[in-house]
């Protein structure tokens, strides 16, 4: 179809099947072992609802916020995936492109298919980029990538913390990854690279299962960009890593693709909301230590959904990717513009002028219990 009939996020996945390689398929659309936690990331959306507000007038209203400091013309950003060249030939930079046009942040991957500096390369003067870190055992390597990073104007460091290991996605397993997949990655970092699993096992290896809590303060003395840790799932861990000052955290199960059975992000963010104000009396979304949610997250209303419950914003992650697999920049383009209009039009009916008329008291979430 051309993009003028593509109307929502979810039509993106319905094309993308059917002209992505087989391969790039079963990359992008697997989860962990029988992806029930996939599914449950966009279904637990459906157990909250809106209350409302009436007779507000709407005529001007403005979604647009800050991320760490930084504006977004709305509370979301394009999240870490990796090997963007197996959808399309220009990967990551499709991100790039379309992210400086609607003026909303990407988080690029470590494990890219364009090189790190090809992508910020590409950018705008002043946009604004973050990075996703899969910690090396060997820890020159990451203090070079994080030095280089912040060096090249990275404004935020998001360490994924949910991936000591790959999870096992059969459906990517079952395609062998082979020495022509057009990822630089894969060329470069041949050593332990075993091409007999599927592409995220082969690019995987060098992440390092022995990473803890006490490498955090090592982190904190090689650079000076804000820390935030990508994969909590528990309040326990969130109240940690406010303890130690970091930033934020994102309340993700990595799409599905990690632990089968961990829980949605955004019912967890309704557990970390309740138990930070009990335990440290904060209240969100807060500057100083800032929660973000994502997986599953397909329409305006989602977002709106975790920005009521306090998250400063939500990461986008697969939608993309079938954007530009098969529109390439138009593609991620129509997106973002599908999503400024689905957010014009919810602010509207809910009688919220800006973010923060966005409140708890707009949602009924008795259908998700706090732990
Ligand atoms: C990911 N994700 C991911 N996360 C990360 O920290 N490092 C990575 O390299 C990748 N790579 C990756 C590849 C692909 C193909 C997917 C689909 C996802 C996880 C990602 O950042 C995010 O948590 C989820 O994608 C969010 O869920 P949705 O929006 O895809 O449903």
């Amino acid at each position: 179809p051309v993009l003028d009939e593509i109307l929502n996020l979810h039509d993106f996945e319905a094309i993308a099947k059917q002209v992505m390689t087989e391969k790039a398929w079963a990359y992008y659309s697997s989860a962990a072992d029988d992806e029930i936690t996939t599914r449950e990331n966009h279904a637990a959306y459906h157990r909250i609802w809106f209350r409302p507000r009436i007779l507000i007038d709407v005529t001007k209203v403005d979604w647009s916020t800050t991320i760490l400091g930084h504006r977004s013309s709305m509370p979301l950003y394009i999240t870490a995936t990796a090997l963007g060249k197996l959808g399309h030939p220009d990967g990551e930079i499709n991100l790039t492109k379309a992210a400086a046009k609607h003026g909303v942040i990407q988080m690029i991957p470590t494990l890219a298919s364009c090189s790190f500096d090809q992508i910020v390369d590409a950018a705008q003067p002043g946009q604004v980029q973050f990075l996703q870190l899969y910690v090396n055992k060997d820890r020159n390597i990451t203090k070079r990538i994080v030095q280089h990073a912040e060096k090249r104007g990275i404004k935020g460091l998001f360490i994924t913390v949910d991936a000591p290991q790959l999870g096992r996605r059969e459906k990517d397993m079952r395609m062998k990854f082979t020495a022509e997949d057009p990822s630089e990655v894969a060329k470069s970092g041949s050593d332990g690279v075993d091409r007999s699993q599927g592409a995220a096992r082969a690019i995987s290896s060098f992440i390092d299962p022995g990473l803890q809590w006490s490498d955090l303060d090592w982190f904190k003395s090689i650079t000076k960009m804000p820390l935030i840790l990508k994969g909590v799932q528990r309040w326990e861990d969130a109240l940690k890593a406010y303890d130690l000052g970091l930033a934020g955290v994102v309340l993700s199960n990595h799409g599905g693709r990690q632990l089968d059975f961990a829980r949605s992000g955004i019912e967890v963010l309704v557990e970390v909301v309740a138990k930070l104000k009990e335990k440290r009396g904060l209240t969100f979304p807060n500057e100083k230590f800032q929660l973000f949610v994502d997986g599953g997250v397909r329409r305006a209303t989602d977002v709106i959904k975790a920005i009521a419950l306090g998250a400063t914003a939500v990461g986008v992650g697969r939608p993309f990717l079938y954007a530009f697999s098969s529109y390439g920049v138009e593609g991620v383009d129509r997106a973002l513009s599908i999503l400024h209009d689905e957010f014009e039009m919810n602010m509207r009916l809910l009688g919220a002028n800006t973010i923060k008329d966005i409140t708890p008291d707009m949602v009924d979430v008795s259908n998700i219990s706090a732990h």
